[in-house]
């Protein structure tokens, strides 16, 4: 049921108008012509603008001024850029715009979880989530949404994965972009977050990551790479760890010479919160805004003027100690992105708030994420074999919304596990939950609990055990806890007494599905070989429920393929296996290099518990007639593919490159093309599948005089199709 308020009602109050620009435009000499003009090209003079400012309006403009926003100025109307939080729905009202009259009114769409929008593998979905997203931004008269969140998923134990995509980097970008478009099509910035390398939350102000220059290129730099030159992302956020040294947020290697010299980066560079340590440095850099807040998140407003960026750079420039040159650049940069989202035209489309076009994106993205890891056939279940159905785990009664840390949701609603399947399934099924676990901290196996859920189980024609991980035990940072800002995960273990639960459930009824709620891979060796079916559910969003219940019953047939590796143990992941977690010498080193997720498992020969790119489908596809040919971009991958089962069913084609001959290592194969496509029962469709020249590229790194770079090493090609990284249907040849 969609909230009844106009959004004037959640819009900022000091949005500045049309006039008070017309104003401005006149004196600062900008404006020859009157004429109402309805683009974002209306003659809004940055250059002009900026040479009007002083210095103090200036440098307003390159801090916060409270927890989301950053400052304007009134006198030549320009208004504050307000920011929220991101990435999978837009943030209650906090902080300074939080208003208990509208308090009710701001529950909004709750997406799935980065990690769910990126095992679709569905580009269309990418920018629909995008679009979603950026209509409610603009509904909510918010200019920027802090999201995407792409960095690499490199440890199961971060406590964040659940909110990035994928331990790939081309798979990563084909995401981002999608998700980039979509908000920003609605005139609304996106923020690229967090450049770069923070792929753990312990100790993510302080720690310092060092990893090779091949790595970086090849691992870490692309998916921000793709996401502002092809998604175009206007706002880019800088992380909080250091970078070789030097705070992500003060790094010209980072911000001048790769951003903006290299990939030429135009729009603006914001600081994470509270990530910048000191002036000169980040005023220095091509850093344009710093932002922060109170750390106790208690959102008491600390001093704004006193911040780095802030009145000790009012103080350098006229020391001499700074160039205002500098501070113009940035005030340049942060106008025009400005002006590209409709802030002085005020033509922004108006956006829209929970409508059921809305939700039935959050359902169509929630379907297609599920991944059925394992299945010898219990699935799908059917409707008229299932009289008693047994749903046990406390996580099928369990909202996940308004946890996690800054990516919290309130949700206009969210539909859990066992309320999705009552819907489906309505009275005709008799329904008994257990929950079979507590959630609280340090909670082991309960030994009632797990007798009562024994017992459902026993007295069930199916069991539908829904459980994994949680955002926290309640929505407080306090309590924050496995996928979750700030912390990372202790192991990889199931908590709260699970495998012994999941053990004795499967004892009394072997019919038992597992669905498991989390942002990654957990360990399930205690019972995995025991299990007759396994479903991923990552955390399905507002409608996740009903995306379970549908699939599990055959009502929606599983497309989702992993974006990431699922090893069987934390031991066997590659962070681990080749790196140590960070000790208190908060030093990160990537000694496993490139060999991140899948590159390590096939390359050092691990078997994992569930490959990367591994998802089963109630229906079967046959591979034919690969062709493999050189054209002037690069290689032109075509096949054919055919539902060969008697359902419909969408299937991912993923297209691998190994390299046959190199001079350096390369992982034994790398994703450089996918397709998904869906497929009637007996269907064929042909695919071609464009793989660019990069996509045979590796990165030489500098040695003595010869200066590094991307290098295609002429030899033969090995291009591999199949439907995971572990199930190659088809190879073909290409010399380049
Ligand atoms: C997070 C960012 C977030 C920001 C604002 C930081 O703690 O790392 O991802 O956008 O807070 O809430």
């Amino acid at each position: 049921m969609p909230a009844h308020f106009t959004h004037a009602s959640l819009r900022r109050p000091d949005r500045l108008r049309l006039l008070a620009l017309v104003t401005l435009l006149t004196t600062a000499g900008g404006c020859q012509n009157s004429q109402e003009p309805t683009t974002e090209n209306r003659p809004f003079d940055v250059d002009a603008t900026v040479a009007s400012m002083t210095l103090e309006e200036k440098v307003g403009m390159t801090h916060a001024n409270s927890a989301f926003t950053s400052g304007g100025v009134e006198r030549l109307g320009i208004p504050e850029l307000v920011m929220s939080d991101g990435p999978h729905g837009v943030r209650h009202e906090h902080t300074r715009y939080y208003d208990k009259a509208t308090d009710a009114e701001d529950a909004g769409t709750y997406l799935p979880v980065g990690t769910a929008l990126a095992a679709t593998w569905n580009e269309e979905l990418g920018y629909a989530f995008g679009e979603v997203l950026g209509r409610e931004t603009a509904y909510r008269g918010k200019d920027v949404i802090l999201g995407p969140g792409i960095n690499i998923i490199r440890d199961p134990l971060n406590g964040r994965n659940f909110e990035y995509m994928t331990e790939d980097p081309f798979l990563n970008g084909r995401m981002a972009v999608g998700y980039i478009k979509g908000v920003q099509d609605q005139g609304v910035a996106t923020s690229v977050k967090h450049f770069i390398a923070n792929s753990l939350e312990y100790e993510r102000r302080f720690v310092n990551v060092e990893m090779d220059e091949r790595t970086f290129r090849e691992i870490y730099l692309p998916g921000f790479k793709t996401a502002v030159q092809e998604g175009g992302a206007l706002t880019v956020m800088a992380a909080y760890n250091k970078f070789r040294g030097d705070w992500s947020a003060e790094s010209a290697f980072l911000l001048d010479d790769v951003l903006r010299g290299e990939f030429g980066y135009e729009g603006i560079v914001m600081s994470d919160w509270n990530a910048v340590h000191r002036t000169l440095p980040a005023a220095r850099v091509s850093l344009d805004i710093e932002m922060g807040t109170d750390l106790s998140q208690e959102w008491n407003e600390p001093d704004y003027d006193a911040y780095f960026l802030a009145d000790p750079v009012i103080a350098m420039v006229r020391d001499g100690a700074l160039d205002e040159s500098i501070i113009d650049a940035k005030v340049r940069r942060i106008l025009t992105v400005m002006k590209r989202i409709h802030m002085f035209s005020g033509d922004r489309p108006a956006g829209a708030y929970n409508t059921p076009e809305h939700q039935a994106v959050a359902r169509r993205i929630a379907d297609e994420s599920l991944v059925l890891l394992k299945n010898d056939g219990l699935l799908p279940l059917a409707r008229d074999a299932v009289k008693r159905l047994a749903v046990i785990g406390a996580n099928a009664n369990r909202k996940h919304a308004g946890g996690g840390g800054s990516s919290q949701v309130k949700a206009l609603y969210e539909v859990t596990a066992l309320e999705g399947l009552r819907r489906l399934l309505g009275d005709g099924v008799e329904i008994t939950f257990a929950p079979g676990y507590d959630i609280a901290p340090d909670a082991t196996a309960n030994e009632d609990l797990i007798a009562s859920a024994v017992e459902a189980a026993g007295a069930a024609d199916a069991v539908i055990y829904v459980g994994g991980l949680i955002h926290g035990y309640t929505d407080a940072w306090d309590d924050n806890a496995y996928d979750a800002e700030v912390l990372d995960k202790p192991d990889m273990m199931l908590p709260f007494g699970q495998d012994a639960l999941i053990k004795a459930v499967l004892a009394a009824n072997a019919n038992t599905v597992i669905a498991l709620q989390s942002g990654g891979p957990v360990d399930m060796r205690a019972w995995v070989s025991d299990t007759r079916a396994i479903v991923q559910a990552w955390y399905g969003g507002m409608e996740g429920g009903n995306a379970l219940a549908a699939m599990l019953f055959g009502e929606v047939n599983p497309s989702g393929k992993l974006p990431m590796t699922f090893p069987a143990r934390l031991a066997d992941s590659p962070a681990h296996a080749l790196a140590s977690y960070p000790d208190e010498q908060l030093l990160i080193e990537h000694t496993e290099g490139l060999f991140v997720g899948y590159r390590y498992f096939d390359s050092y020969d691990v078997e994992p518990a569930f490959a990367f790119g591994h998802g089963l489908s109630y229906t079967q596809f046959a591979y034919a007639d690969l062709s493999v040919e050189s054209v002037d971009e690069g290689v032109e991958v075509r096949l054919t593919v055919t539902n060969t089962g008697d359902r419909a069913g969408a299937e991912v084609v993923q297209v691998y490159v190994h390299d046959n001959e190199s001079s350096l290592k390369r992982p034994v194969q790398e994703l450089k093309g996918f397709d998904k496509v869906e497929l009637e029962p007996g269907a064929s469709a042909e695919l071609v599948i464009p793989l660019d020249k990069t996509a045979f590229e590796y990165y030489r790194p500098a040695k003595g005089p010869d200066e590094g770079g991307w290098l295609l090493e002429p030899g033969l090609f090995s291009v591999l199709v199949g439907s995971s990284s572990r199930d190659i249907r088809l190879r073909g040849e290409v010399e380049l």
